[in-house]
């Protein structure tokens, strides 16, 4: 195995080198960076390549901010013959084990958007190849490996494979979702986004379900509340702005125009905080903390707005801030940050506490 192929956004590829860097380097399993700037991808190759797959496997892929998709390369190939390129891929895939799925995929980029169709084409013929010599199963399974053939131009490829539970599960790891026509604004597509990620559907039928209540801090027009609606919950919203009357029409919406930072909940039992507010990370990271410990709400889901260039260091820092808060008051949590495909400059975080908790009742 040669090393760890990541996808990100393009433009975020120091943020998800030095993330991998990190992880990798506190794993003591060291190596080099190749990026290239808005490439949508990160290559960290091992200098031992023995030590890739205990690398690939040690990383919690759900823990790692920056990467979209988490992949064990085994072989780089270039100037593969346009008149047959499956050759040269089944001489590397012949010697992995049997996979359970295929992915024929590029990084995200312009540059290589044209290269989408050929690989959906090439999927194909591949696929039936791969199955013939053993290398993949007949029928789908995805509790096994997925083999990846990441494409940088139609003739050459990184080839390897991602680890089942270990990895996303989307297609170029990203999530193609529909927007609503009657949400107010396409923020919506990040709620709607960060609650499949973080939740599985059975989490959402248990935890975010109609009659649940939810505060949304900076919630004008109503994107991530119309998010929430749609799915029963009744919103407390705060903002000076305007609601979209679709919203405020539906009665289960209340509109608070004040400050989010000095807003308090008049029932305390809320299930869910989400927060949008454009403001210092540091600051919402400190609010978020102490809605949590003052047991206002069990979970949350909230951005981390990231105008700056240490993207990464930013992030880790404000965090760190929130655990420590969260730890401080001996709260018992799980916590989970993602650049979504439909984030900008910013990571999207979700919190949930575990346990009794509502009025500070967990640890305190
Ligand atoms: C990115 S927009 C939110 C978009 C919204 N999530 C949606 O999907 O439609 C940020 C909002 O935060 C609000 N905001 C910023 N600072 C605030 C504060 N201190 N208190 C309340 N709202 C605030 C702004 O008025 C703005 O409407």
């Amino acid at each position: 195995m040669l090393g760890i192929l990541l996808y990100c956004r393009p433009g975020f590829e120091n943020d998800c080198a030095n993330e991998i860097q990190d992880k990798a380097a506190a794993l003591e399993i060291f190596g080099f960076i190749k990026t290239v700037r808005n490439s949508g991808y990160v290559f960290y190759q091992c200098y031992n390549p023995e030590e890739v797959e205990g690398l690939a496997s040690q990383i919690d892929y759900s823990q790692l901010i920056f990467a979209r998709q988490m992949i064990v390369v085994k072989a780089f190939v270039d100037n593969l013959p346009l008149e047959d390129r499956i050759s040269p891929i089944l001489a590397v895939t012949r010697d992995m084990p049997m996979s359970g799925d295929l992915y024929v995929e590029t990084p995200e980029g312009d540059e290589t958007k044209p290269l989408l169709t050929f690989c959906r084409k090439f999927t194909v013929p591949l696929r039936q190849s791969l199955k013939k010599h053993n290398n993949l199963t007949n029928k789908e399974n995805r509790k096994k490996r997925c083999l990846h053939l990441c494409f940088l131009d139609n003739q050459s490829a990184y080839i390897g494979y991602s680890l089942p539970n270990n990895r996303s599960e989307l297609y170029m790891g990203i999530a193609r979702l529909r927007f609503p026509s009657e949400a107010p604004s396409r923020s919506t597509l990040k709620l709607d986004e960060a609650i499949q990620v973080f939740l599985t559907p059975e989490d959402q039928q248990t935890r975010l379900h109609s009659g649940m209540r939810a505060v949304d801090l900076g919630a004008c027009p109503g994107g991530w509340t119309y998010q929430l609606v749609r799915r029963g919950l009744f919103v407390s919203c705060v903002d000076n702005g305007a609601m979209a009357e679709s919203l405020m029409e539906t009665g289960q919406v209340t509109h608070f125009m004040e400050d989010g930072f000095k807003f308090e909940p008049e029932r305390k039992n809320i299930d869910w905080l989400v927060c949008d507010m454009i403001e210092k990370p540091k600051r919402v990271a400190k609010l978020m903390a102490k809605w949590l410990i003052e047991g206002w709400c069990k979970e949350a889901i909230f951005n981390l707005k990231l105008p700056m260039k240490k993207r990464y260091q930013e992030a880790s820092q404000d965090l760190q801030i929130l655990m420590d808060m969260l730890d401080e008051a001996g709260l018992t949590y799980q916590l989970q940050a993602k650049h979504l495909y439909h984030d900008r400059e910013e990571i999207t975080v979700h919190v949930s506490l575990q346990g009794n908790v509502w009025g500070k009742q967990l640890g305190k």
